[in-house]
């Protein structure tokens, strides 16, 4: 098919390895056309396959999605239980087809204020595909980089007052270990889609040094092509890291 990308022969010069991505404008979408915003969230949701697949054909090892962060609870109730049951839908929907293609899921954020069928069905998903490794998928769903820095700050101390921890031993190399994201490596792009220039609390601490792309188009429109076009453009950055030009 033409236009559509080919495994193996599409693999992008430079391409990053790790991708998070803010996946904004749902609801401006819906409204656009005069639907509420949860139609705009079900578009949203059923882009995310096609950009999961890309992954291993681009060369992306890691895509990390911001879902839900711990500030839309904000949103109405009618808005906030059908995000919560897109993701229980999403998850009974996907599964199969995650399993199959290798993906590794993963859950980041807060999962206490989340309802129990839901942890359940996201803790089988990640034991289900445990054993994979072609593409990382991590999902966050109630979080926020401020809440996730607390959290560990909090486990760090508990650590330091157990006694298993000297607070001299405490370095930069040391509280990324008690992040949610203590497996990933930091993130090499960051898109935000929606036109929004902003980090909304997404991976505070992880993307000190992430390239950003903030790009108009509204997540339900985000397409494959416009994702290869960001990887390519990534391989052409250069850097730097606070050193000079190499
Ligand atoms: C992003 O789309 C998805 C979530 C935050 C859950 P929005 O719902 O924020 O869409 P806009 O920004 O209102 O258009
Ligand atoms: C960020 O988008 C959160 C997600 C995409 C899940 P928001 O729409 O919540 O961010 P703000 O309110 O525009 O900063
Ligand atoms: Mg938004």
């Amino acid at each position: 098919m033409a236009g559509v990308p080919q495994p193996q022969s599409d693999l992008i010069p430079g391409c990053p390895r790790h991708v998070a991505i803010i996946m904004d404008g749902n609801g401006r979408w819906a409204t656009q056309r005069g639907r509420p915003r949860l139609y705009g969230h079900h578009a949203g949701a059923r882009r995310v396959r096609e950009i999961v697949e890309c992954c291993p054909i681009f060369g992306v090892d890691y895509l990390t999605i911001f879902a839900f962060s711990t500030e839309n609870w904000k949103r109405t109730q009618v808005e906030v239980a059908g995000l919560m049951n897109l993701f229980r839908r999403y998850i009974i929907k996907e599964t199969r087809a995650l399993v199959t293609s290798g993906v590794r899921v993963r859950f980041i954020g807060d999962r206490v204020r989340l309802d129990r069928k839901l942890t359940q069905m996201m803790t089988e998903l990640e034991a289900a595909t445990a054993q994979n490794s072609r593409v990382h998928l991590t999902i966050a769903i109630n979080y926020g980089g401020r809440d996730e820095v607390a959290r560990a700050t909090k486990r760090l101390a508990a650590d330091v007052a157990a006694g298993n921890l000297s607070p001299d031993a405490v370095d930069e190399e040391t509280l990324p270990r008690y992040l949610d994201t203590h497996v990933l490596p930091d993130p090499d792009l960051v898109i935000r889609t929606s036109g929004e220039a902003r980090i909304s609390n997404f991976l505070l601490w992880q993307s000190a040094y992430s390239e950003y792309e903030f790009i108009d188009t509204l997540w339900p429109d985000f397409t494959q092509a416009e994702f290869q076009r960001l990887c390519t453009a990534f391989g052409g950055r250069d850097r730097r890291y606070g050193g000079v030009r190499r």
